[in-house]
């Protein structure tokens, strides 16, 4: 169990991200490895996986809380990354072995393991963690529970004696997306000043460019009826709800999600609500989906019944809303 002061102070997070915080590109921000690192539960004497080792402060901080008895491997696809972490960890003394290769298959030379935390999302979760996991162990990764560009969350999945998944639930946030070896470092997928609008069903792109000009042009903004971070879980809930025409766009107030049909669309981010005209329809049916949302408790996405998917070798992860027939009908 993490003790705030102690353990924070012995691992400084300025060692792995720089007194500005801007040493390594990409690095997590602390608080979330440290909800994470705390979500996962490390007890001294445990074996750690920590795939996409980035600035090293999440492996130098599991290496501490597992102590001298346990042992932690960080496995990291970018030499140059995975170079300047295991220098800082031999110079100032983290227990922390660095493998440079690619996490997608994990570590097998070091399995089982009782915690794996995976600093990056894969495009569906691989088999091969599981396996690797001794019975009881758990599991911490990004995932992706939709199609849409913005469809990513944090699972933390358990299993019991065999491989077999046991438990699942699924925290709003996300890391970035994983890299195929040889691939790019991937950049961010919206420009400041771009704007875009996708649809989840790919049969209406037809009019995706009218709806954007519409969104951007004639446009109507009220405040948002699900602020903050009550917006994130809705735009979770209404992922898993999957209504017609559920779109993402990145428009001047940010990126929001909403619903998008031939006559008009209707996006909500979490500071605003936008539609092209008053009157739209769209506007209508997505305040009646927020209202749904509100009138079943406004869920927080962990509070959202979530549950793998098998295909093939691969786990997607997916939120379960119960009335989401309905929404479609
Ligand atoms: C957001 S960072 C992780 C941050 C890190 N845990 C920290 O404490 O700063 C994501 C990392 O995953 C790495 N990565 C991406 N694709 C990978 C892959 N296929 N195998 C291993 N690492 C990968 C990236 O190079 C990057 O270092």
């Amino acid at each position: 169990m993490i003790n705030d002061t102690h353990d924070f102070d012995a691992v400084p997070v300025e060692r792995f991200h720089g007194a500005d915080g801007r040493a390594v590109r990409p690095c997590t921000p602390a608080a979330v490895t440290r909800r994470h690192l705390r979500m996962l539960d490390l007890r001294p004497g445990m074996r750690v996986l920590d795939i996409g080792i980035g600035s090293g402060y999440s492996a130098a901080l599991a290496a501490h809380l597992v102590g001298p008895e346990g042992h932690v491997t960080a496995l990291e696809i970018d030499p140059g990354l995975a170079g300047r972490a295991a220098e800082l960890y031999a110079e100032h003394g983290h227990r922390v072995e660095v493998v440079v290769g690619d996490g997608l298959l994990g570590h097998p030379e070091g399995a089982p393991y009782d915690r794996i935390l995976v600093g990056t999302t894969p495009p569906a979760v691989p088999t091969a963690w599981l396996r690797q996991l001794a019975p009881g162990g758990a599991l911490l990764a990004g995932v992706r529970v939709g199609d849409l560009p913005g469809a990513y969350a944090v699972a933390h999945i358990s299993v019991g004696n065999g491989y077999q998944p046991d438990q699942v639930v699924i925290h709003h946030g996300g890391y970035t997306p994983m890299r195929a070896p040889g691939e790019d470092r991937r950049t961010s997928h919206a420009e400041a000043g771009d704007h875009s609008l996708t649809l989840a069903t790919t049969g209406q792109t037809t009019y995706a460019a009218t709806l954007l000009k519409a969104l951007l042009n004639g446009r109507h903004t009220q405040p948002s009826p699900a602020p903050g971070d009550h917006y994130f879980h809705f735009k979770n809930w209404l992922i898993a709800a999957a209504p017609d025409g559920l779109c993402e766009a990145t428009l001047p107030e940010g990126t929001g999600i909403g619903l998008a049909a031939a006559d008009g669309a209707a996006i909500l981010t979490d500071t605003s609500l936008v539609t092209e005209h008053q009157a739209s329809p769209a506007l209508g049916k997505l305040l009646e989906l927020v209202h749904r949302w509100q009138s079943a408790g406004a869920p927080r996405t962990h509070e959202i019944a979530a549950r793998l998917v098998r295909d093939g070798d691969t786990w997607h992860a997916r939120l379960d809303v119960e009335d989401s027939r309905l929404l479609t009908a």
